[in-house]
Parts: C-alpha cells; sequence; structure tokens
C-alpha cells in the first residue's frame, strides 16, 4: 500500500494538466500538498492565481490539506522561496515533484533567444532551482539526526529522449532533466534521497496545442481513456512513496504502459588505436560503426 500520510508534497506546476492530477492523488493518499502554479498561458505569459487556488479548493473538498503557492520555479529565489513555503506551513518537506512547463515551438533557423531563454528558465532551471533549495534543506535535517526518506520526482518528455524537431529548446532542456536527476540520485543518497524521472504521455493544454496531437489523444466515448492525464500520477505516487527502492531511473508513463529506459549506454563497437589516431586512418577506420 503506498500511504502518503503525513508527508508534505510540492508539486510544480499542479494548477493544470498532469500536475493537478498528481496533487489530487497525492493529497488522496495523505500527503499534504503545495500546488505550486503561476498560471501562465502554454508560452509562458500571462500569470492567474486562480488554477492553483482551484485546486486546492478540490483537495481540501475531497477531506484532504493543500496551500496554493504562486512562487516561479524558473526564479532562483521563487525556487527558495516556495521550498521555505512548505517548511513554514507544514514544519517539513519530503516530497518534490518537478512538473511546470512551457512551449515555445521553433525550428532552429527561426528561434528567437528568448524563446531559447524562457523555455530553458522554467523547465530546466525550474527544476534544478528546486532541487538544488530542497537539497541544501534536505542536507540539513540529516545533519541534524533526521533519518527520513525524501522523495524527487522529475519530469522529462520523449521529444528530450528521442530528439523531436520543432522543439530544440524544449528537447534540450528536457534531456538535461534526465541528467539533473540521475546527478542528484548519487549527491543526494547519503541524506536518504531517492530521485527518479517520468517520461509522460497525456491529453493537456501543452499537448492539445501541438499539430496532430487533439485528433490522436482525443477520449473515447466509452471505455479507457488512454489519454488521461491522471493516469501518469499513480507512478508519480509511487515514486513519491518512503519505501521507493528505485532512484536515478526514468520511466516512460502513459495509459496502462509503465516502461524503464536506459540511461546512455556505449555500444559494443569500438575502434582502437595504442596512441592519438591519425586523422587520416581514423577515417578509414571509422567506416567499420555501423551508419
Ligand atoms: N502532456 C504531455 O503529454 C507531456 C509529455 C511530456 C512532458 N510533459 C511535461 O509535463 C509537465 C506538465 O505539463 P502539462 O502537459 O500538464 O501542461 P499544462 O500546461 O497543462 O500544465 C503546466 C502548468 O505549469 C504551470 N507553469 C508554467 N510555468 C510555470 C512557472 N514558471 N512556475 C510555476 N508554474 C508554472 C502552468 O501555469 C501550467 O498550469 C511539463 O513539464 C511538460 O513539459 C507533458
Amino acid at each position: 500500500m503506498v500511504d502518503l500520510d503525513g508527508r508534505v508534497a510540492i508539486v510544480t506546476g499542479a494548477g493544470r494538466g498532469l500536475g493537478r492530477a498528481h496533487a489530487l492523488l497525492l493529497a488522496e493518499r495523505g500527503a499534504r500538498v503545495i500546488v505550486n502554479d503561476i498560471g501562465v498561458r502554454n508560452d509562458g505569459t500571462g500569470g492567474d492565481p486562480a488554477p492553483a487556488n482551484d485546486v486546492v479548493a478540490e483537495i481540501v473538498e475531497a477531506g484532504g490539506t493543500a496551500i496554493a503557492n504562486g512562487e516561479d520555479v524558473g526564479s532562483w529565489e521563487g525556487a527558495h522561496s516556495l521550498v521555505s513555503a512548505a517548511v513554514d506551513a507544514f514544519g517539513d518537506l519530503d516530497i518534490v515533484v518537478n512538473n511546470a512547463g512551457i512551449l515555445r515551438d521553433s525550428m532552429l533557423v527561426n528561434m528567437s533567444e528568448d524563446d531559447f531563454d524562457d523555455v530553458v528558465r522554467v523547465h530546466l532551471k525550474g527544476h534544478v532551482g528546486v532541487t538544488r533549495w530542497v537539497a541544501a534543506y534536505w542536507r540539513e535535517r540529516s545533519k541534524a539526526g533526521v533519518d527520513r526518506r525524501r522523495n524527487l520526482v522529475h519530469t522529462s518528455s520523449t521529444s528530450g529522449l528521442y530528439a523531436n524537431p520543432g522543439q530544440a529548446n524544449y528537447g534540450a532542456a528536457k534531456s538535461g532533466v534526465v541528467t539533473l536527476s540521475q546527478i542528484a540520485a548519487k549527491e543526494l543518497a547519503k541524506y536518504g534521497v531517492v530521485s527518479n524521472c517520468v517520461v509522460p504521455g497525456a491529453r493537456t493544454r501543452l499537448t492539445m496545442a501541438s499539430p496532430g496531437l487533439p485528433e490522436i489523444m482525443e477520449a473515447p466515448a466509452e471505455g479507457f481513456d488512454v489519454w488521461d492525464p491522471a493516469n501518469v500520477s499513480p507512478l508519480v505516487a509511487y515514486l513519491s512513496d518512503g519505501a521507493c527502492p528505485f532512484t536515478g531511473e526514468t520511466f516512460y508513463v502513459q495509459g496502462g504502459t509503465v516502461r524503464r529506459l536506459e540511461p546512455w549506454t556505449l555500444v559494443g563497437e569500438s575502434i582502437e588505436h595504442s596512441g592519438r589516431w591519425p586523422l587520416d586512418e581514423l577515417a578509414t577506420a571509422m567506416k567499420t560503426f555501423r551508419h
């Protein structure tokens, strides 16, 4: 039984889509949840406290405990304040689900500096900032003798892992998120922290804005809705559990499917030279690689 009773969780970008579904399930399993969301449009512009407040109201209505938080995760100080707000409200912090995100799709030849900076800021810096501040807090607690399992869950994308054209900014950030998760797993193990990554597929505002996806992801009139964002949340809740045995792992999750991904792996092919490769010999030897 996954029991999150008494645990405190931050879910970033929890006002809509996947984050909302994660927050609802964590709260249903007993976690006290900080529903973080600045309520921006898909492209990161605007701002509205209503989505976060609405999710808090939903959780409270169902008998759970939650507070809203409007910090921008892409800001270093905003990330710090978010972590502090959780500890101030509930006395501790056990779980961080990094999930907030925006999109500014563009081919490389057209990409503006802002489109790159803003997407990397929300996704990569947004993941790193919250992780950095919660890591410092968990180290302090561990050194003070508090021995508790702590859980980080990060959100990557197939766009980052399989390189989706038109998303160089987003894909580069999402690829970085997986490495961040693995480094956090190694660095923070001594403080009782496990860090894992999910690669979701679901019908949300973000995917509904992508050409071709609304038709594929349409909800069926009856039967299992494989693109419901709530299908992703059981894995997130499992990875948030104090008994979670995994760390440094990445799982694809969509509908009823969970698949484990391997990290970057050296394949069997290799060429060797006793010293530095002479350029022309290297050019010949490179032909032995499959291409
Ligand atoms: N939906 C999918 O199929 C899919 C696939 C791969 C990855 N993802 C990732 O899942 C995460 C959730 O996306 P979603 O599909 O639920 O989209 P969504 O647009 O429904 O939700 C994202 C939420 O993040 C919030 N947000 C954006 N910038 C923020 C900031 N700086 N600080 C705090 N909150 C902020 C938005 O206001 C929004 O409510 C994203 O990281 C996304 O890249 C989604």
